[in-house]
């Protein structure tokens, strides 16, 4: 996801894209003939290495769609990766330089466009970039784009910023994406899984966040969730699980305006709080 700052935390770099490439609503053409054969590489290399342990650790509905990103060589054009997720779910790719910020962001989901950063990340920050780049945004969120109830949800979840920025509760709705669309778990019939983008796109933790004893894993509970804050730059103390994409659209039906206001006087979890 190219995010608002908000998302992914305050930071004293400035970010890496260049934004003089955008336009007023921060989309921007995609700049594929400017990639390097390395580029490609560093994809392909991130790709195959991912894929080999998806089974068993991420959500059936990813593993499922992610053929529909094309040949895994190179680093897809989104038109056409678009003809394809359009008749799917009506969804649209639109490519950013980096994140941006909320209002823009919301504006773009609500409109059925997922913003995609085009720029990949250089050999030296295989294991880790801080901010995410194409590799992150398209093989982690792009192939639950194609799921219908994620889909819906992400668009809701596009309208309720815009709602939470004139309230003033960007932070409390930031966290429900923190938890569900970038670290989210569900419990399959199979098993523990991973559906958040941000999990994964990480060699690293994807297996940690199903199989190590380390964090917590608690049921996702909407006022719970909105109060933990969390962290950028490391694992996931704290994960929360849902049972099916159907049930986190029920739960986030509701009126927000009223959760916001009473949890404004409450005080917030630490990310590696844990439940007594
Ligand atoms: N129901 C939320 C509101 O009223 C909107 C929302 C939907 C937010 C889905 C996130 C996800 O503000
Ligand atoms: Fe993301």
């Amino acid at each position: 996801m190219a995010v608002q700052p908000a998302v992914y935390g305050a930071s004293e770099r400035p970010p890496r894209g260049d934004y003089t490439r955008a336009q007023d609503d921060y989309t921007c053409a995609q700049d594929w003939a400017g990639y390097s054969a390395q580029d490609h590489d560093t994809y392909h290399r991130l790709y195959l290495r991912q894929c080999e342990q998806l089974p068993g650790l991420a959500s059936e509905a990813f593993i499922d769609a992610l053929p529909h990103l094309g040949a895994k060589e190179r680093i897809p054009r989104f038109d056409d990766v678009n003809e394809r997720l359009y008749r799917a779910t009506r969804w649209q790719l639109v490519a950013v330089p980096g994140l941006i910020p909320e209002v823009p962001f919301f504006t773009l989901l609500a409109h059925r466009k997922f913003p995609v950063t085009d720029w990949i990340r250089r050999p030296e920050e295989f294991e880790y970039i801080v901010e995410p780049d194409v590799f992150h945004d398209l093989f982690g969120h792009v192939p639950l784009l194609f799921n219908p109830v994620l889909a819906d949800y992400m668009q809701r979840y596009g309208e309720g910023g815009l709602k939470a920025a004139r309230l003033g509760a960007c932070e409390m709705l930031a966290r429900l994406y923190w938890y569900t669309i970038e670290f989210g778990l569900i419990r399959e019939p199979a098993g523990l899984r991973a559906y958040g983008a941000g999990i994964l796109s990480s060699h690293g933790e994807l297996p940690y966040s199903v199989q190590s004893p380390v964090p917590q894993r608690l049921p996702l509970q909407l006022e719970r969730t909105m109060r933990t804050r969390y962290k950028i730059d490391s694992y996931q103390q704290t994960y929360f699980v849902i049972d099916s994409f159907e049930q986190l659209f029920q739960l986030t039906a509701q009126d927000f305006e009223p959760l916001y206001a009473r949890l404004r006087g409450l005080p917030e979890y630490a990310a590696d709080e844990r439940v007594v």
